[in-house]
Order: C-alpha cells, then sequence, then structure tokens
C-alpha cells in the first residue's frame, strides 16, 4: 500500500483514538522544586553572595532561579560594606543584589540595619577618635537607616533591623550601640526603619535562640518593642545548627514563645554543620575563632555514608518540625546555596570542609531535598 495512503489512514486512526477519550491525558508534570512544593506553606530562600547577585556563579543562579522563593544579602548590605564612611555610601553591591531580587520575583529581605560586627569604626567615633555622644550615635542611625530604607522602599519587603543585640543569658550584648545610647538604641532603630519606610516588614534577628536566657531575653525585647506601639512583624531564629545541638524540643519551645507574642516566626540563616566545634562552644558569633587542627577537619576527602545519613535524618527532623508549625514560619532560609559556599567552611576554623547546605559542592541536590519535598507535598 502506498505510504502516502497508509499514513492518511494512521492519522485518521490516531484522531479516533483521540476524540473517543481512550487517549489518557498524560499529565506531565514539572519536577516539583523546593519553590514550588513549598508555596503554600512559607517562602523558602537562601543567603546570595556577591558571585551570584553578579551573575558569576551561573551553577550557583541556576539553583536560586529553580529552587528557591527569596533572597537575603550574605554580607553585601552590611554597615562596613554599604556605609563604608560617615558621609559615604556604596550602594553598588545592594543594588545589584536587590536587582537580582527583582529580576527573579524573590521575596528580598535587607541584613541587617543595626549589628555590633561588620560596623565601621568610624560610626561611633568623632574626629578625634572618642567615643561620640549618645544624641551624635543616634542621629548616625538614624541617618544610615533611613538612607537605606528609603532607597529600596516597595523593593525589599522586610528588614533585619537588629541583629544578635541579646546574649546568651538574656542581658544585651555590650555593643558601642548600648553603651553610648542605652537599651534605646532598639526600638529607636525600629522606630527610624518604620518611619522610612511605614509598608515594611520588620524584623529581630539573632542565633541560639533556644537558650532560656536568650528566648526569655527576646521575648521581654519584642513586649517592650510592642508596648512602645513599634511595628515589629517578626522573630528571626537564625538556625546555625549542629549535628548534636540545640535540643530539637529546646527549639520547638523557643518558636512557640516568640509565636506567642503574636509575631511570625522566620528561620533566617539555617545551616547545618557536621564539624567539631572547638571548646564546644556553639553559637554563631563572627568573632569567634580557633587554630586550624587535622583533627577538626575529620571530613576532608569526603562525608561517611552514616555521618551523610545521621546529617540527613536530623536535617529531615527540623524540617518536620517547621511543616508542624507552618501556620506560624512564614520564611526558611539557607545560609548559602551549596556546600562550597558555606562559611562554615571557615567559621570558626578556617580552611575546613564542611556539609552545611541542601546542595553539594557538584551544586547537586542532596536527598534531604526530595525528603523535604515529599514531605510537603504528601497527601
Ligand atoms: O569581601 C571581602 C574581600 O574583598 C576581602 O578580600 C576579604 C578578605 O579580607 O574579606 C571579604 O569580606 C569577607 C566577607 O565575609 C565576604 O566574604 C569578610 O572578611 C568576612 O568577615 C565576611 O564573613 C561573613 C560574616 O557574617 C561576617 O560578616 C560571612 O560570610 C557571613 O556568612 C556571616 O554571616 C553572619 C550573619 O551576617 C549574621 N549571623 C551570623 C552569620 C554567620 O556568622
Amino acid at each position: 500500500m502506498k505510504t502516502k495512503v497508509k499514513n492518511s489512514i494512521l492519522a485518521v486512526a490516531l484522531a479516533c483514538f483521540a476524540l473517543s477519550g481512550c487517549a489518557k491525558k498524560v499529565d506531565i508534570e514539572a519536577p516539583a522544586t523546593l519553590k514550588s512544593a513549598l508555596e503554600s506553606k512559607f517562602y523558602i530562600g537562601t543567603a546570595l553572595n556577591q558571585s551570584q547577585f553578579t551573575g558569576q556563579d551561573t551553577a550557583g543562579i541556576r539553583i536560586i532561579k529553580e529552587q528557591f522563593s527569596a533572597v537575603v544579602p550574605e554580607n553585601c548590605m552590611k554597615s562596613e560594606v554599604i556605609h563604608p564612611e560617615e558621609n559615604r555610601y556604596d550602594f553598588t553591591q545592594a543594588d545589584q543584589f536587590v536587582a537580582f531580587g527583582e529580576a527573579n520575583n524573590l521575596f528580598i529581605t535587607g541584613h541587617c540595619l543595626i549589628w555590633h560586627s561588620q560596623t565601621p569604626p568610624w560610626f561611633f567615633v568623632d574626629a578625634t577618635g572618642k567615643d561620640v555622644s549618645k544624641e551624635v550615635l543616634i542621629e548616625r542611625m538614624k541617618n544610615h537607616i533611613t538612607t537605606i530604607v528609603s532607597r529600596y522602599k516597595g523593593k525589599i519587603k522586610g528588614w533585619d533591623v537588629v541583629n544578635e543585640a541579646i546574649m546568651d543569658d538574656g542581658s544585651y550584648r555590650e555593643s558601642k550601640f548600648y553603651t553610648i545610647i542605652g537599651e534605646e538604641f532598639i526600638p529607636l532603630a525600629f522606630q527610624f526603619a518604620h518611619e522610612a519606610d511605614p509598608d515594611v516588614e520588620l524584623y529581630y534577628n539573632d542565633y541560639s535562640m533556644t537558650f532560656e536566657g536568650k528566648r526569655s531575653g527576646v521575648v521581654a525585647l519584642v513586649k517592650s518593642l510592642q508596648e512602645k506601639g513599634l511595628r515589629i512583624d517578626a522573630v528571626g531564629m537564625q538556625g546555625h545548627i549542629g549535628m548534636d545541638y540545640p535540643e530539637i524540643d529546646e527549639f520547638e519551645k523557643s518558636l512557640l514563645a516568640y509565636a506567642a507574642l503574636g509575631v511570625n516566626v522566620m528561620i533566617t540563616e539555617l545551616d547545618l554543620t557536621v564539624l567539631p566545634h572547638p571548646g564546644g562552644h556553639v553559637g554563631a558569633d563572627v568573632a569567634q575563632t580557633a587554630e586550624y587542627k587535622q583533627e577538626m577537619n575529620p571530613y576532608a576527602d569526603g562525608l561517611p555514608a552514616d555521618v551523610d545519613a545521621a546529617w540527613t535524618a536530623r536535617f529531615n527532623d527540623f524540617f518536620k518540625l517547621f511543616f508542624k508549625h507552618q501556620d506560624k514560619i512564614t520564611r526558611v532560609t539557607l545560609w548559602g546555596v551549596s556546600d562550597g559556599d558555606s562559611w562554615r567552611n571557615n567559621w570558626p576554623v578556617p580552611g575546613r570542609t564542611d556539609y552545611a547546605l541542601l546542595f553539594d559542592r557538584n551544586h547537586q541536590p542532596k536527598p534531604i531535598v526530595n525528603l523535604i519535598i515529599n514531605e510537603a507535598t504528601k497527601k
């Protein structure tokens, strides 16, 4: 039979088959991603480094676009970068970061306006090097916050207004902001940020948020802001966790204590280290350093299967906790895209190999990514 005739008979047959409804509509769904799976639960975010928001890290950028719905700058909006001298701002990197977030339709968080670390020395002293007065420092804080928040009004949706102002025992950190102004530097910071952009969300952000002292200190702080009628939308629990700290039920206790204040909870800087911590001290105080010792870097050549499995199980337990309280949590942000990006490789011991994030050094998703997606989408 002529091919032409054969083809037309085939075409007719296929048309009839399709019309008969017998053809099963094969719904070829795009593979689920963290962003798609978590869309109805909370933002899933990541911290961006300069090579990502400037377009250099193409592998990392692919993951960011595919997997995440929120971004925060790891470093480019810290005072030492964005406001290096009293009368000089440098918005180069911050503008690039915000442009990346807008171009990819991401929820953009600013980090961070007032922090004791990475604040350039000029902020606290006069021309002679003496500490400035309370009034001068308040004016400098107001100028800093107003200039930056106003610039990104309508683009940045939430700010880490004050970062790490409470110690593990609940006392105020004796930063220069505290010793010169007193505890009112915190409400002033929230007031200035709100005046600069009345619509932007405002957060208090800190680490080791499961210590009892810290928990009551942060609860007291949030209550004091609320009693002053100041806007505070969320408490950021950074979530720099280890294999044996914190106890997950302590984490839940803190999460519930903050949520009970009527604010949202955000997990803002999540990572899970597998490495030993010198001195057994935990937390995320960037000022901590320790000398390199071989025994502190046990997995330089790769992660043993049993450790990898334990890491996956622990991370999965935390995400199950986040799903359990998804009505209180509005954002979970990983502190970096792939293992090679993580600050954990160099803190507190420089030059180590950690495995703290959701994507490995080859920018491949670890098994935890599918576990999170399956847990989020299971019926
Ligand atoms: O960009 C400069 C570069 O020009 C210079 O050559 C190089 C060497 O001096 O330093 C580079 O800046 C470094 C920056 O990371 C970017 O890599 C800073 O020295 C270094 O201190 C900075 O570390 C960051 C740290 O905060 C201090 O700002 C980490 O990447 C960042 O992950 C970490 O993040 C903090 C959060 O902001 C707050 N919560 C704790 C968390 C972990 O410490």
